[in-house]
């Protein structure tokens, strides 16, 4: 049986300047559509590309002294570079500037004159070179671009004209008879409401400049920008050049845009393809912008986020994490840093990376890295089952709608139940006692299914961090071959299976220096510190403390810092990395053993690029430190 085919693409962005993060943003969306389809076992065709002629980019690159070839060429580059760091899996990239499309441009402009639905008038009227578009003196917003504000500038020229009128009824009878077609409503509302107040026909030629596609009976024009640019949807899937291509793809499953150009593909483009005889899109999808800090993005304003800079920093699972779970598909969304950082820190390294780090902490512990079969049974674990169907199916249901917040927030759902789990089991207490094996080999069981299952959902929205997790686990190097359906289905993970020892997926990120979590200088308190007492606090205060004994285990020196230690001490329940400052005054090998007292609830603080779990007590008068003792008692004991 052939596969169903899903068609996705996102606008070709103007290569007139650097992709921000609004851009990002959209083609993110994009993607992780196009990886949910393919993991629901769909034939995909995923698009994007770049937007080249026009007399925006003509002008930018006179500006810049080059010709306009040679200024796309050098932006486009950076697009590129940028979808691949993104980590995006578009199928195609097209350039307006390539044969094939210049072949299909003129083919159907051809045509369409051929057939007396292009015909030669005068123009007179505005323009908006950024927006590429044509306005009536009774449509400008005081004297301005009604879409963008900027200034308009007075044209009139010798056009050719696209007979749109002609089209409005049929147009207006299809979007009402397909409520699907465009969305949101919000924007399908707008868009009957745009054509109710009547069309003019459209100018689709321009003489003033000659940076386009000629016309091909008359090249003294060349045709108009985004004329030429909706074409792109059909010369990529194949119209001209692969007939069978294009008729396993066409028609798109989505366009998706931003809210700005929602008007010119579900009016303009639907026409073009009403003349031209060809199906239409099932949807144009207008998404919201992003803002930064509650304001518009724009260079004057000085707060254009570069998405490669941030990459770079968090990486790319990070970002796009954040653009997918934070903003809802439609709705306009505020970018922050903090907001990010929160996101990273809560969601990331808190409860994903620790169900990840403690599962498989256990798994080596208990049982030597190897997940047994589940055995002994309790009500505990059919509810995580239970769970993980509901959530798979959740996740189906609202990835059908491309509600991607949605679904993310089911498989966070998951994940927090997945921590407690672990934490009314108690596996380390289970693993104490050679009689509770059997219960013990079920809970861990459940935790790395869980895991196997929350690897899959995420795919479509992590691309790399998926993988490592599916690593982790010790399934393999990729997820190759793996289906929706492998989530849907409980117990496929293989008993038996050696898991990794795990690492890090996602380290938390410590922006500002939290009070103890600097670098930790050894105390260095004079001896009559005791004169100095701190002001009196209550008992409640000292509870919040979680002061636990705990074993050290391992000990080394970190590099090019004299006074540090990196230990990892065992607390019993689980095994933590603490940077400390006391090299001085400790040697690691004699470290190695010792029983002390930590604080088992302190705020996690990247020191010197090692990530310390918490810190431990050492009394110091001058030169002199010792460590405070929590000797002859199992780890995790608590301390009051
Ligand atoms: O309009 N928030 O290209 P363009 C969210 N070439 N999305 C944003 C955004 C923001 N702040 N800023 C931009 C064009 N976008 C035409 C398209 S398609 C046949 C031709 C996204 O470079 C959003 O998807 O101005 C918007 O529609 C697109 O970038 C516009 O990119
Ligand atoms: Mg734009």
């Amino acid at each position: 049986m052939d596969k169903r085919t899903f068609y996705i693409s996102t606008p070709i962005y103007y290569p007139s300047d650097k992709l921000h993060i609004g851009h990002a943003y959209c083609t993110t969306i994009a993607d992780a559509i196009a990886r949910y389809r393919r993991l629901a076992d769909y034939d995909v065709f995923f698009l994007t590309g770049s937007d080249e002629h026009g007399q925006k980019i003509q002008r930018k690159a006179a500006e810049n002294g080059v010709t306009p070839l040679a200024y796309v060429d050098r932006i486009v580059a950076s697009f590129k570079l940028l979808w691949e760091k993104l980590a995006i899996s578009n199928d195609d990239f097209i350039r307006t500037t390539e044969q094939r499309h210049r072949e299909v441009v003129q083919t159907i402009f051809q045509k369409i004159y051929d057939q007396g639905d292009i015909y030669k008038a005068e123009y007179s009227g505005w323009y908006c070179t950024p927006c590429e578009t044509f306005w009536l003196e009774r449509q400008l917003a005081d004297g301005k671009c009604p879409d963008c504000g900027r200034a308009v500038e007075l044209l009139k020229e010798e056009s050719y004209f696209f007979r749109m009128s002609k089209y409005q009824d049929r147009l207006l009878a299809y979007i009402e008879e397909n409520p699907d077609f465009i969305q949101p409503t919000s924007r399908r509302n707008e868009m009957i409401n745009f054509i109710k107040s009547g069309l003019e026909d459209l100018c689709v030629s321009r003489t003033t400049f000659d940076w386009g596609i000629p016309v091909p009976f008359d090249t003294k024009h060349v045709v108009y920008v985004w004329f030429d640019a909706l074409t792109n949807y059909i010369t990529a899937a194949g119209f001209l050049h692969d007939r069978s291509k294009f008729s396993k793809y066409w028609p798109a499953d989505i366009h998706l845009v931003g809210k700005e150009i929602v008007r010119f593909h579900s009016i303009i483009w639907p026409i073009i393809l009403m003349a031209l005889g060809i199906e239409l899109p099932k949807q144009v999808y207008g998404h919201g912008w992003l803002v930064i800090e509650g304001d518009k993005m724009s260079k004057s304003k000085g707060n254009v986020v570069d998405p490669l800079g941030l990459i770079e920093e968090f990486g790319a699972d990070a970002i796009r994490y954040f653009l997918l779970r934070e903003i809802m598909l439609g709705s306009d969304g505020n970018f922050s840093r903090d907001a990010l950082i929160n996101r990273i820190n809560a969601d990331l390294a808190n409860d994903l990376g620790n169900l990840l780090h403690r599962t498989l902490t256990m798994v080596n512990r208990f049982n030597g890295g190897v997940v047994a079969a589940p055995k002994e049974k309790a009500p505990a674990d059919d509810n995580i089952i239970r769970l993980a169907q509901e959530t798979a199916a959740a996740y189906e249901q609202a990835m059908e709608k491309n509600e991607i917040n949605a679904a993310l927030k089911e498989i966070w759902t998951f994940i927090g139940r997945a921590n407690k789990y672990i934490d009314e089991t108690g596996p380390w207490a289970l693993a104490k006692d050679p009689a509770k094996k059997d219960r013990l080999d079920t809970v861990l069981y459940t935790l790395v299914e869980a895991l196997r299952i929350v690897a899959i959902l995420i795919s479509p929205f992590m691309p790399q961090t998926s993988p490592r997790i599916w690593q982790q686990l010790g399934l393999g190097e990729t997820l190759t071959g793996i289906r929706l359906n492998d989530a849907q289905r409980w117990g496929l993970f293989p008993a038996g299976t050696k898991v990794a020892v795990p690492e890090a997926i996602f380290p938390r990120i410590e922006e500002k220096e939290a009070p103890g979590a600097a670098e930790p200088e050894a105390p260095s308190v004079a001896p009559a510190a005791a004169a100095s007492v701190l002001p009196e606090i209550s008992i409640e205060d000292f509870a919040k403390i979680d002061l636990r004994t705990a074993k050290i285990v391992a000990a080394e020196k970190v590099e090019k810092a004299d006074k540090l230690l990196k230990l990892r001490v065992d607390l019993g329940f689980e095994e933590r990395t603490i940077v400390s400052g006391i090299a001085l005054h400790y040697k690691p090998e004699e470290l190695i053993g010792k029983e002390i007292v930590v604080i088992a609830n302190l705020k996690p603080a990247k020191i010197r690029g090692l990530e310390s779990q918490g810190m431990l007590l050492a009394a110091s008068s001058g030169e002199k430190l010792t460590l405070v003792s929590g000797e002859g008692l199992p780890p995790g004991s608590k301390v009051k």
